[in-house]
């Protein structure tokens, strides 16, 4: 069991008090905490605050998991509210929860109560802290990477919503990890973005769906995904939406190419990191018709690949199908060079195969 009261990081974890009722409501009919906490109740008024501190509070503890309220030391005031639950003895496992209210957020609250929290419950013997997120929510899988959480993988479906089902991002921390921060695979761009004045990178956004999808249902584009099959425009929205969340996991930076000039959307780039164990990262992109013939590709391509060495990746890579010339030309004139051709790599049209010719780039080969 943890104790009553924690102080730590600059938080003061308590016991919930009738006193803190208008705070609680306050910060839990907040919109975006009833969107990622869907187990509140809704409307969540004084009424609803008054249950958790007299029965749903006590209740968490009587169960062998926690719950506080997050203060401020100096004012006692409420800040928010971690606590633990799920707790499987046999296991040493407990899932760690939190909300911060809105006049409280962006300035570590959450990362200090969830450091304070996680030692505390690792001195009372859990060995395992499970963090579950909504795909969606961003902050707090920043929270996760701030506290020393790493990325396990996604439960699928597993998360219950107003609208609908959704997907877990499980993050966890064990008793004998490092405190955190977790060092990040793909870290976030520098100043938010990459340029040379021409070209923009930014990381993908949910307001690209639309060009996006005009972008990915090209046939000339489509003949390069895998499977060579038109995407959904539900499957892109998700990719947009999840972009962040992605990044975060290391698993891809995925980019929009915007048109320096004019700010408007003339492409894509996405590094997968596919091999972080040998520093490899696969780089793929495509442009919209408008966009082609004035070497933005070249330049994009040059851009990502400058920041992927300096994040220190070791070697990218890009396949191309043998008659895809200018998707080549882009890729030699960013130093790229020819390694070799994969026959039959990659699924093609109508159960067919198809070859993959194969570039390889290391540091010393950049012309851009
Ligand atoms: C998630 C939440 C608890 C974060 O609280 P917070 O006190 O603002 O978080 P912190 O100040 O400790 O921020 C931790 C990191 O996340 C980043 N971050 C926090 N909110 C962010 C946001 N809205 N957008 C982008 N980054 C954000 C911070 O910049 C910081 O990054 P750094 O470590 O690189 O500096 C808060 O937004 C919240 O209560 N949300 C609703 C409830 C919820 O989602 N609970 C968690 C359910 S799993």
């Amino acid at each position: 069991m943890t104790p009553e009261t924690i102080e730590a990081y600059g938080v003061r974890l308590r016991l919930d008090r009738l006193t803190d009722v208008s705070d609680t409501a306050a910060a839990c009919a907040d919109p975006v905490t009833q969107r990622f906490l869907p187990g509140l109740p809704d409307p969540y008024t004084e009424e609803s605050a008054r249950w958790w501190i007299t029965e749903g509070a006590p209740a968490a503890w009587a169960t062998g998991g926690a719950a506080y309220a997050i203060a401020d030391p100096a004012t006692d005031r409420l800040l928010g509210a971690a606590g633990l639950s799920h707790p499987v003895a046999e296991r040493g496992q407990a899932e760690i929860g939190y909300w911060v209210a809105p006049w409280a957020r962006r300035r570590g609250v959450a990362t200090a109560a969830v450091r304070a929290l996680a030692e505390a419950a690792f001195a009372a013997g859990t060995v395992r802290l499970e963090l579950l997120a909504h795909e969606e929510n961003t902050a707090s899988q920043r929270v996760a990477l701030a506290a020393g959480f790493r990325h396990e993988g996604v439960r699928r479906s597993a998360g219950r919503s107003r609208d609908g089902r959704h997907d877990l991002a499980v993050w966890v921390r064990l008793a004998d990890d490092p405190p955190g921060p977790t060092a990040r695979l793909l870290p976030d761009l520098p100043e938010g973005r990459l340029t040379d004045g021409v070209v923009t990178l930014r990381r993908v956004a949910p307001a690209d769906a639309d060009a996006l999808y005009r972008l990915h249902a090209r046939p000339e584009v489509v003949a390069n995904r895998v499977p060579p099959v038109p995407p959904t425009r539900a499957s892109i929205e998700r990719r947009c939406r999840l972009a962040e969340s992605r990044w975060l996991a290391g698993q891809s930076a995925d980019l929009a190419i915007l048109d320096a000039a004019t700010g408007t959307v003339a492409g894509g780039c996405a590094l997968m990191y596919d091999e972080p164990a040998t520093g490899q990262a696969m780089l793929g992109y495509s442009m919209l018709p408008e966009a082609r013939g004035r070497g933005l590709a070249t330049r994009a391509v040059g851009l990502v690949a400058a920041w992927a060495f300096d994040i220190g990746l070791a070697r990218l890579w890009a396949g191309t199908r043998p008659e895809n010339v200018a998707s080549q030309r882009v890729l030699t004139k960013t130093g790229f060079q020819r390694e070799g051709l994969l026959r039959g790599r990659l699924p093609g049209p109508d159960g067919t195969r198809v070859d993959s010719l194969i570039f390889g780039l290391l540091p010393g080969d950049r012309t851009t």
